[in-house]
């Protein structure tokens, strides 16, 4: 079959990978793509955001099955323009999406559902949300209602910080995502990921993971998009895995359907687990992580085109995931600067003689091929993984192979999984 994944990240580079050692892939594009799914895959120049050009690009080159990366393309609506015309999709409708774009559709569905998640309230002014603050003290977390990129949440820690967080999201640095805020009940304890695959009805779980968000060492430095992260996440245990899925995800599910907007694809959620032993949802995502797909795909290799299949086909209910005994790294190699402003252009050597096979992968994010060299052009750029029998064999085998890429103007964390190790 012929397969179309939308998006350029460490992400569709993993995804491209694994779905490439599935025997029923023929041919694999990657729109717009990067230098490393250029090496394995062929990429094309669209714009990902317009679902009609999307369309006509899949019917041109005979595509059977689009698979939808990044949360961009997914709250426009790309899903819903590419269903309508009968094509196999992976990714949810816009209307099932708002479960990661609107911060208040999500706590909505949750108190409909019954599933445990903070205590939450919304606001359209400043005035009043200080007020609420202020009555119920801090710590307290203040959030952009809608899309901020990851960025639009402060946990503050004093009541000043709480009003200043309302007062910056009131005064527009967040945009059209700031207009009306979330202030929820902080939570406390440990925060992993799951990953639930769903067709709008049935649910199967495809890993877990733990990733680092800040920039530095220590899990120190501003909030980024992920340093790293590794799979399985040794807090989601089993017994707290099963209360995830019957307290919060299938209900979730239920709730959607039950609404006309059935969930249809990967639903990431954020947890934060309890010291009771209980975990509570702290947000949805509507898509795979970014890095923590890298570690995902390393461990399922090429039946998740099988999985991801039997989701766009619904028929989810007959499928499950061949798990093996492993465990995977990966450690994101970045632009020095980064969150922040980054020199954009620079080489990166040593790529070549790196080992490509099921215990070593480097997955590219932002680069580019220009004259036979491999240039950097975003912030997070590479994402070096391994895979092995215990954490510490893939923590080694993703730092051993870090160390053999020359590029003097990237750096990465050297702590990854320092937390599970
Ligand atoms: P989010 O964008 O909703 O994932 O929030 C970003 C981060 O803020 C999360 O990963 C948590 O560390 C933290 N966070 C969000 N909501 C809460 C909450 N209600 N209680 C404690 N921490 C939170
Ligand atoms: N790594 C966090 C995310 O993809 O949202």
């Amino acid at each position: 079959m012929n397969i179309l994944i939308l998006g350029s990240g460490g992400r569709e580079h993993s995804l491209a990978w694994a779905i490439l050692q599935n025997p029923k892939c023929d041919r694999l594009i990657v729109a717009p793509g990067n230098a490393g799914t250029g090496q394995i895959a062929e990429n094309a120049d669209i714009d990902i955001l317009d679902g009609d050009a999307v369309a006509a690009f899949a019917q041109d080159n005979t595509i059977d099955l689009v698979i939808i990366g990044p949360e961009a393309p997914l709250a426009a609506g790309v899903a819903d323009t590419l269903r309508a015309m009968g094509l196999a999709v992976f990714g949810p409708s816009a209307a099932a999406a708002q479960l990661e774009s609107s911060k208040t559709f999500t706590k909505t569905i949750c108190d409909a559902a019954g599933a445990p998640t903070a205590d939450w309230k919304r606001f359209e002014d400043a005035t009043t949300a200080k007020d609420y603050v202020t009555q119920q003290g801090a710590p307290i977390v203040i959030k952009a209602d809608g899309l901020a990129a990851g960025k639009g949440v402060v946990v503050a820690e004093t009541l000043a910080e709480a009003h200043a967080a309302i007062d910056d999201m009131f005064g527009g640095t967040y945009g059209a995502a700031g207009a009306s805020v979330v202030i929820e009940e902080c939570m406390f304890g440990q925060e992993a990921s799951f990953f639930i695959l769903s067709d709008g009805t049935s649910i199967l779980p495809v890993g877990t993971a733990q990733d680092h968000k800040r920039a530095y060492d220590g899990d120190t430095g501003p909030n980024t998009g992920g340093m790293g992260a590794y799979s399985p996440a040794p807090c989601l245990t089993e017994t707290i895995q099963k209360q995830v899925l019957d307290d919060i995800i299938q209900p979730t599910i239920n709730e959607m359907a039950k609404r006309g907007t059935p969930f249809e694809g990967v639903l990431y959620a954020g947890l934060m687990i309890e010291d009771t032993g209980r975990a509570r949802l702290i947000e949805y995502n509507t898509r795979f992580g970014d890095p923590e797909c890298q570690v995902l795909m390393m461990r399922l290799g090429g039946q998740i085109l099988d999985l991801i299949l039997a989701c766009a086909q619904r028929r989810l209910g007959e499928m499950t995931v061949n798990w093996a005994n492993d465990h995977a790294l990966t450690v994101v190699m970045a632009a020095k600067g980064y969150p922040g402003d980054y020199e954009k252009g620079t080489k990166i050597k040593g790529l070549d003689g790196l080992p490509q096979d099921s215990q070593n992968m480097t997955f590219h994010a932002g680069t580019e091929t220009k004259d036979g060299t491999t240039i950097a052009t975003g912030g997070r750029v590479l994402a070096v993984t391994g895979r092995g029998e215990t954490l510490a064999e893939a923590h080694q085998r993703a730092y051993a192979a870090t160390k053999t890429i020359t590029w003097p103007q990237g750096f990465l964390r050297t702590d990854i999984g320092w937390r599970a190790l």
